[in-house]
C-alpha cells in the first residue's frame, strides 16, 4: 500500500511565514538595524544548506553541554536535531531527569521550556530558540483571570468549596504556582485521566484550565455527568440562571479555553472518512472537541497517537486528528500504513512553527561564543510554588 502525500493549503506552512519582514521592500527598511524582528539578518536570510552546516557545527563543538529536546509538533526540520522527542509529559520527564546537560535548548513552545526550566537545576540553562513560540489556549487564562475566578468560586461555596485546581501543562507558570499554593496540580493529555482521578478525591470538585475540552473529555472518561459540569467563561463569569446553583452540584468547572488547531476537527470529517475507507482507525487527541473524541475509535496525547500507530499490523487505516507536520512525520514513517489526517486543510500549529533553523543556528553559535541568547527564566517564588504542583504530577504520574 503506498502512503499518499498530505498536503496543507494554509499559508503558515510556508517556510517564509515565520521568518518575518522578508519581503524585499520592508528588507531593505530593515538593513538599517541589521535585524529583523529578534532575529539577526544574518540567519534570517541564510539558505537551508548553510544552517545544517552551522547547526551541526555548533553541536559538535557543544557536545554533552547542550541537549535539544524537540515536542512531536516540531517540522522535520527541527526535529531530526532533537535528542528527545516527545510529549508534553515525556519532555517535562526528561528535562527534570537530565541534571548533566548546561543548556536544555527546547524545540516546542513557551510554557514547555517554563516547565523545563523549573524542572531542571539551577546550573542549567534552558533555552527556547524563538521566544515567540507560544500557545494561544495557555494564553486564555492568565493569573488575574484564575484569581477572580477563584473569588467568584469560594465567594459562592464557602468554607466548604473543597476546590482542587488542576492546570493543563498548556498553561503560564504562575497557574501552576497558583495550583501548587492552592493544594493542586498539573496534568497533561497522557496523563489526565490519573490526575483528575486524584484531584477527584481531594475534594468536593475540581477546577480545571485553560482547556474546557480536555477537562470535559476526562471528566467523562471518569464518569463524572454532565450536568454535574459547569462552564466558565472569563470574559463574561458565571453569567446564566441559576449559576450558584450549578456551582454547588457541580463536579468539575471547566475554564472557557480551547486549542484552535483541535477544534477544526469534526464529527462530520470523521463519517466522512469512515464511508470513504471502510474499516478505518480514527485516532485524534483529546483536546478535541467532546463528540469528536467520542466518534473516534482512539484518543490520546502525541505519544499514545505515535505509539498506537507503530504497533498496528501493516496495512491498517488510520485517520488522524492532531497537528499535521506529527501526521505528516507518522505516514512517512510507516510507509507500509494508510494515515492521512482527518481535515485535509489543517494547519500547523502556527505558535509551534515558529521554532527554525535559523533560530537554531543563531542561539546554537552564540553558545558556542559563551553568550546565552533567549533563555527562559521563571522567578524563584512562581518556580518554587510551580515545582510543588509540577513534581505532584510527576510523581502521581509515575
Ligand atoms: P501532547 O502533550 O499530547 O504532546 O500535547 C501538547 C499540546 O500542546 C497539544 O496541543
Amino acid at each position: 500500500m503506498t502512503t499518499t502525500a498530505i498536503q496543507t493549503e494554509c499559508a503558515e506552512s510556508q517556510e517564509t511565514r515565520i521568518l518575518p519582514l522578508l519581503n524585499p521592500r520592508t528588507r531593505a527598511r530593515r538593513d538599517v538595524s541589521k535585524r529583523i524582528d529578534n532575529i539577526p539578518l544574518l540567519y534570517a536570510e541564510m539558505e537551508g544548506e548553510e544552517l545544517d552546516r552551522r547547526i551541526t557545527a555548533a553541536r559538535e563543538t557543544l557536545g554533552d553541554r547542550v541537549i535539544v529536546l524537540g515536542h512531536h509538533y516540531q517540522r522535520d526540520e527541527i526535529i531530526r536535531y532533537a535528542d528527545y522527542r516527545g510529549d508534553s509529559y515525556k519532555l517535562a520527564q526528561i528535562a527534570a531527569a537530565r541534571k548533566e546537560a548546561e543548556y536544555i535548548l527546547f524545540c516546542g513552545v513557551h510554557f514547555m521550556a517554563e516547565s523545563a526550566d523549573i524542572l531542571s537545576g539551577a546550573h542549567q540553562k534552558v533555552i527556547l530558540p524563538n521566544p515567540a513560540a507560544g500557545c494561544s489556549m495557555a494564553d486564555m487564562a492568565n493569573i488575574a483571570e484564575v484569581e477572580e475566578c477563584w473569588e467568584i468560586l469560594t465567594g459562592m461555596l464557602g468554607d466548604d468549596a473543597g476546590i482542587i485546581p488542576v492546570t493543563y501543562i498548556n498553561s503560564a507558570a504562575n497557574l501552576k504556582a497558583f495550583c501548587g499554593e492552592h493544594g493542586g496540580v498539573v496534568c497533561t493529555s497522557s496523563n489526565a485521566p490519573k490526575i483528575v482521578d486524584w484531584a477527584f478525591k481531594q475534594g468536593k470538585r475540581v477546577l480545571f484550565f485553560p482547556d474546557e475540552h480536555l477537562g470535559r473529555n476526562t471528566a467523562l472518561h471518569y464518569g463524572v455527568p454532565s450536568e454535574q459540569m459547569v462552564v466558565y467563561d472569563p470574559k463574561n463569569p458565571l453569567d446564566f440562571d441559576d449559576a450558584e446553583e450549578q456551582i454547588e452540584h457541580s463536579r468539575i468547572i471547566l475554564w472557557k479555553g480551547y486549542c484552535s488547531t483541535h477544534m477544526r476537527f469534526s464529527v462530520e470529517q470523521i463519517a466522512k472518512a469512515r464511508v470513504d475507507y471502510p474499516g478505518i482507525n480514527v485516532i485524534v487527541h483529546p483536546e478535541c472537541r467532546h463528540e469528536v473524541v467520542e466518534a473516534a475509535d482512539y484518543y490520546g496525547s502525541t505519544e499514545y497517537i505515535i505509539q498506537q500507530i507503530e504497533q498496528a499490523p501493516a496495512g491498517s487505516q488510520w485517520a488522524v486528528g492532531t497537528e499535521i507536520n506529527l501526521v505528516h512525520r507518522i505516514a512517512q514513517a510507516h510507509p507500509d500504513k494508510f494515515i492521512f489526517c482527518l481535515d485535509p486543510i489543517v494547519c500547523p500549529c502556527s505558535t509551534m512553527y515558529r521554532i527554525h533553523p535559523a533560530y537554531l543556528a543563531w542561539v546554537l553559535e552564540a553558545m558556542v561564543d559563551g553568550e546565552v541568547l533567549n533563555q527562559v527564566s521563571v522567578d524563584d517564588e512562581t518556580a518554587y510554588w510551580a515545582r510543588v504542583a509540577l513534581e505532584r504530577m510527576l510523581t502521581l504520574s509515575a
